[in-house]
């Protein structure tokens, strides 16, 4: 098991050698007719899977060998040697089809691509497949990303520091300059393309004075090597840019979008880029957001801003992303009327219509923070004539830091499963992210990755799960949390029941029990201001943030009703919006997101908000224990460093949850004075 732990899911253990028989009969030569790098790289990692596997010597050729082979191409690579496959239109770009065909007595295995990328992702289909123990008859298959953009985005900062990372250092810079081996990059690039990534921001949304040189010739040539790197995998190659850069390092005195010396200056750094990197991605924009500079401070609004960029970028075929996450972050916490929690639907709603078809507005999955639990942003519902992505946060800032076990995949799936009602039942989030709902020209979904320089990427090795499953997701988002479990724990662990049987559970549970031990019933916040780890339940409270849970002796919750409250509730479509606004209907997991209740408010469980989150605190930290548990009992059935490096975060996770536990509830058992029904020790 050498290096398990950093080849996460591609270390090509077979998992169970039976399915074999099906596949074996292949294994003579990879044929490739094609000279495309993406399609010669998908050769090579079928190869380097293949020869892993005992008494397969597997060779790859440039023509069609007289005995059983695997053939991988385009679908055009596939008519130009004759074969004449129908495919009934289904196969898209980025998708591929695995077949067995038969030709002059041979038994060929086809990974028809629709693209380079489909080959290379059917490529990686065939290896999950076989590692993963599915016979191969159910590996056949024709598969299409519902989702064009699949981008991972980066908070690197140059000097190697990573904005919200728990997993080491940065992969791309040091010292305030580029790394110069690429090799760990370029490993990086295979991880990505085995889960179909298609695009990565390197630089963080915070563009600070190093990064913002990024777009100069000063590190352009160096962007390239990495880009360059990123294509031969699939992967386009984007940056955060700064909106002032004009002024900061353009020696302009302002950069008004509507100014023409601005607009010429960001042509011509355009121009520049694209000289460089021909199939560059774009940019990734945070303006006029947590002071970062923007449009506003020329008074022009996000569309004047987006589209000027856009301009700049259209004849290249680049994008503009740009980010919804815009609140007023200077409150005074006494004001009441406003909520952080409307922003951005109260900024980006007006404008809807008014971005270029090369724009893109990409929301976080919740209106505040990537809370552990939120409801799912309005906006979602309300950009009808406006190309959106999804943001998700793979990093567990608010989940637990990489200490703390908790697998994300559930969350993502409640965000992409929500009925916003736009257009009626069934307007589901992932079909307005992948543009079909409204019609769209792009969709995707994107997600602030979770990985540095540590040896098993990730920090916490079982938080690989979350990068693999947010690749799979968003290729798919009707898998199951459970499929992306299993295949995933088969990959990196092997078949072994008991493990099996063992790790499901605690990735599917992990969320919960999270949840359960930290903020309740929706109201989130209560960490320490800054780093955001560890229970401070009036940390955020009286700071001007936005983000409060207004606890007092009496109650606790944030009203955010048209009758009385904020009138967050009407940014939602009907049904949705009358469910969140009566109190009876709000679903129990929400309740202190929406409504300002007293503590003895019955919840549908049954149960008064104050007993609920005495509950949950004990039960929480009791569950998290049990993980501890179920882990240990793994030992010598996982390779011993990934067994280790666990553990150690699983010990911190149950001192810390009990930290949690008594912090929560002496605070609650304070303000309240009301005990727990079952006198367990609350400490006074
Ligand atoms: C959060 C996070 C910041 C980040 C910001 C963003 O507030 O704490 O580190 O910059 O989100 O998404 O822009």
């Amino acid at each position: 098991l050498v290096n398990s732990m950093y080849d996460c899911w591609l270390r090509y253990k077979l998992c169970d050698e039976k399915v074999l028989d099906g596949y074996k009969d292949y294994f003579n030569y990879i044929v490739v007719k094609s000279n495309d790098r993406v399609i010669s790289n998908a050769a090579n990692e079928l190869k380097k899977a293949l020869s892993d596997i005992k008494d397969v010597d597997i060779e790859i050729i440039g023509n069609m060998p007289e005995s059983n082979c695997i053939f991988i191409g385009t679908l055009d690579d596939f008519k130009a040697e004759g074969f004449d496959i129908d495919l009934n239109n289904e196969l898209e770009n980025e998708g591929f089809a695995l077949k067995t065909l038969e030709k002059n007595n041979r038994k060929i295995m086809a990974i028809i691509g629709g693209s380079g990328k489909g080959v290379l992702y059917g490529a990686f289909h065939l290896i999950r497949s076989i590692f993963g123990g599915r016979a191969l008859e159910d590996a056949l298959c024709i598969d299409n990303p519902q989702n064009a953009f699949r981008i991972l985005n980066h908070w690197d900062n140059m000097d190697g520091n990573i904005e919200r990372g728990y997993a080491g250092k940065s992969i791309f810079f040091k010292d305030n300059r580029m790394v110069q081996d690429l090799s760990r990059i370029k490993d990086y690039a295979r991880l990505l393309a085995s889960i179909a990534i298609n695009g990565v921001v390197i630089n963080n949304v915070n563009v600070h004075q190093q990064e913002t040189k990024l777009i100069t010739d000063e590190f352009l040539p160096d962007v390239k090597r990495i880009a360059d790197v990123f294509r031969d995998y699939g992967i386009k190659t984007y940056l955060s840019i700064n909106f002032a850069s004009p002024v900061e390092i353009g020696g302009l005195s302002t950069a008004d979008p509507l100014d023409d010396e601005v607009k010429n200056w960001w042509k011509d750094v355009a121009s520049k880029i694209y000289s460089y990197i021909p199939d560059f991605g774009g940019f990734l924009v945070k303006a006029d957001s947590e002071f970062r500079p923007g449009p506003f401070t020329y008074g022009r609004n996000h569309a004047d801003g987006a589209n000027m960029l856009a301009e700049a970028l259209k004849p290249y075929g680049g994008i503009v992303i740009w980010r919804t996450f815009v609140y007023n972050c200077m409150v005074d916490w006494r004001d009441r009327s406003t909520d952080r929690a409307k922003a951005a639907y109260d900024n980006f709603k007006p404008l809807d219509g008014k971005f270029m078809d090369n724009v893109v507005l990409q929301i976080k999955n919740g209106p505040m923070d990537f809370q552990i639990r939120e409801p799912i942003t309005p906006l979602f519902g309300a950009m009808e004539k406006t190309n959106v992505f999804m943001e998700f946060q793979i990093t567990q800032e608010y989940t637990g830091q990489q200490k703390h076990l908790c697998y994300l995949v559930p969350l993502w799936k409640e965000a992409l499963d929500f009925d916003t009602f736009a257009k009626g039942e069934g307007s589901f989030v992932k079909k307005v992210v992948n543009g079909s709902l409204f019609g769209a020209k792009y969709g995707g979904i994107v997600a602030v990755a979770n990985i540095g320089d540590s040896k098993s990427w990730t920090g916490h090795p079982l938080a690989q799960s979350n990068l693999f499953g947010f690749g799979r997701l968003a290729w798919n988002p009707d898998l199951s949390s459970r499929e992306i479990a299993e295949e995933w724990i088969k990959l990196t662990f092997g078949c072994d029941k008991e493990v099996l049987e063992t790790v499901v559970p605690m990735l599917l549970e992990s969320r919960e029990i999270y949840e359960e031990y930290t903020s309740p019933l929706g109201i989130g916040w209560m960490v320490n201001p800054g780093h955001h780890y560890g229970p401070n339940v009036d940390g955020y409270e009286y700071s001007h943030w936005g983000t409060y849970h207004y606890a007092d002796f009496k109650g606790i919750g944030v009203d955010r009703t048209v009758a009385t409250g904020t009138g967050y509730t009407a940014q939602y479509k009907e049904p949705v919006a009358k469910m969140y606004e009566n109190i009876d209907t709000c679903p129990d997991e929400l309740l202190l997101f929406f409504h300002h209740v007293p503590y003895d408010h019955k919840l549908k469980s049954g149960k008064t908000v104050i007993q609920h989150i005495y509950d949950t605190h004990f039960e929480g930290v009791e569950r998290a224990e049990k993980l501890r548990e179920s882990w240990t009992k793994l030992k010598g059935k996982i390779d011993d460093e990934i067994f280790k490096a666990v553990l150690e975060r699983l010990d911190i996770q149950v001192v810390d949850a009990k930290e949690w536990r008594d912090v929560v509830n002496t605070y609650f058992y304070r303000k309240t004075g009301i005990k727990d029904e079952h006198g367990r020790k609350i400490y006074e």
